[in-house]
Order: structure tokens, then sequence, then C-alpha cells
């Protein structure tokens, strides 16, 4: 499945009142926002047909999260779908992990782009590719180690597969608190290490199988105020049932 068709399954399910989109480039998946949304890119050149209110910032996603108050354009209103399609390099996407997360609710899911690369040179950070993953892989392996609170899926989508996040803590500092250590520990010069499982997509989901799981249902359905932990130990019981024993 591509990704453009999967994402536009989470936004009918998910039903989001506010969508954030970092990397917007020509509109692709910003056109499948039916909600107020906000855009941000430092050279968009939007060339789809949008469907929902879209606030657009041209701006690199620091530049934006520097803002005294990035949730202006939604009134103060959490995130309830990002999309993180951005600058494909470890620590910009982290970044933007640890920003969106801050503006989501537990609820939430904030969605990664390009998590597995099919080869080492479409993972380099020194881009020499026409299409171009960079080294946005080890966030998957930070979340793991350092955010073991929080659910990860892999999604076997083309061409470079999808990240869902999800059970968030918007106030969490873990990420930020290690920040330097992860950096230190976690990116690599070229050529990347990249861990053959990802390049084999052994370990990853069927975008079917998500998709026919409870998994969204239970998002879309969670309290605004529900209490993160209680939010992680559900999803994990419904990803343990629906997608295998290694969420549980
Ligand atoms: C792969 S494209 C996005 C594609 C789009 N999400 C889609 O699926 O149709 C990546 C975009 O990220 C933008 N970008 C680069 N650096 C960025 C940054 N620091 N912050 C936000 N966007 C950035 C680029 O200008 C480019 O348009």
């Amino acid at each position: 499945m591509h990704y453009l068709d999967f994402l536009q399954q989470v936004h009918t399910r998910l039903a989001p009142r506010h969508y954030l989109e970092i990397g917007v480039r020509w509109g692709n998946s910003l056109s499948l926002s039916r909600c107020p949304s906000v855009g941000i890119d430092p050279a968009f050149a939007i060339d789809h047909e949008l469907h929902a209110p879209v606030d657009l910032f041209r701006t690199t996603s620091d530049e934006y999260f520097a803002r005294p108050d990035p949730l202006e354009p939604t009134g103060g209103e959490p995130f309830d779908l990002a999309f993180i399609d951005g600058l494909h390099l470890f620590e910009y996407a982290l970044r933007d992990f640890m920003n969106t997360e801050r503006h989501s609710r537990p609820g939430s899911m904030i969605v990664f782009d390009d998590i597995l690369p099919r080869n080492v040179d479409e993972a380099a950070r020194d881009r020499h590719t026409g299409a171009w993953t960079g080294d946005v892989y080890p966030v998957l392996e930070t979340l793991a180690r350092y955010r073991p609170d929080i659910l990860t899926v892999c999604v076997d989508t083309q061409p470079t597969g999808l990240l869902l996040v999800m059970g968030l803590d918007p106030s969490s500092t873990v990420l930020a608190d290690n920040y330097d250590a992860i950096m230190r520990e976690l990116r690599h010069a070229d050529p990347q290490p990249v861990p053959a499982e990802l390049m084999d997509r052994t370990f990853v989901q069927a975008p079917e199988r998500v998709l026919a799981s409870p998994l969204l249902d239970e998002l879309a359905a969670s309290a605004d105020d529900v209490d993160p932990a209680t939010l992680n130990r559900r999803l994990r019981e419904v990803a343990g049932q629906t997608l295998g024993s290694a969420y549980a």
C-alpha cells in the first residue's frame, strides 16, 4: 500500500480536530486533511487542491516551535494527528517529535515518514540519491530505548515505510533531558549502519493489518484528559491481541 493511501485512512478513522504537517512540499499529504491544519515548510510550493482550512508557515520546524505560542493557529487546542516529513536528518526528526509531542494530547498520533530506508545509500546524511530517506531510522531505536512508555508500530507502506507513535505523554522531558547523549550514541556518520532487519522489513506490520486492528478506534475514542499510562496499557492490550505479542 502506498503511504498516502494509508494516511488517508488514518485521517478518516481518527477524524482529527487539528492536524499538523512538518514538510509539505507540493501538498500531496496535506491535501488528505479535512480539518483545520497547520503546515510548516521553508520551501513549500503547493500544487494540490487543499480541502481544509490551512495555516501555512514558510519557515523551518525549529523556528516555528521557537514561537511564543505554536498553538496560536489552533486557538490553544493540541494537534490530534501530526505527520513528520521535514528535514530527513536524525536530529531534526527527533526534535520535530519532541516539539510535536509537547503540543499533542495522550490520544494523538504522530506519524513519521521514511523510517524504512531500502539501502544504505538512501539513508545517507549527505544526500546523493534521488529518493532519500536520510537517517530518520535511529528515531525507532531512540524511542525503544528512551521511551518504552509509548507505543510504536512500523508500517510496511511504499516506498519507505511509516512509523506510528501512540500513547503520548506531552509532559515527558526524557528526550530533551537526554538529547545530547542520544546524539552521541545513535547518530552515525555515513555510511549509515542501517540494521538489516529495517532494510529487510522483517518486523514491520502490513498496512492492512494495522487498519483492521481496533487500535485507531481506541485512539479516536480516548478522552482528552486520559492518563497516558492508562491509555498506554489499553493500547498495548489491543496491539498485543491484534498485531502480535511483541506489542503487549
Ligand atoms: C519529502 S518533502 C514532504 C512531502 C510531503 N509531506 C508529502 O508527502 O507530500 C520534505 C519537505 O520538507 C521540507 N523541509 C526541509 N527542511 C525542513 C525543516 N527544517 N522544517 C520543515 N520542513 C522542512 C522541504 O522543503 C520539503 O518540501
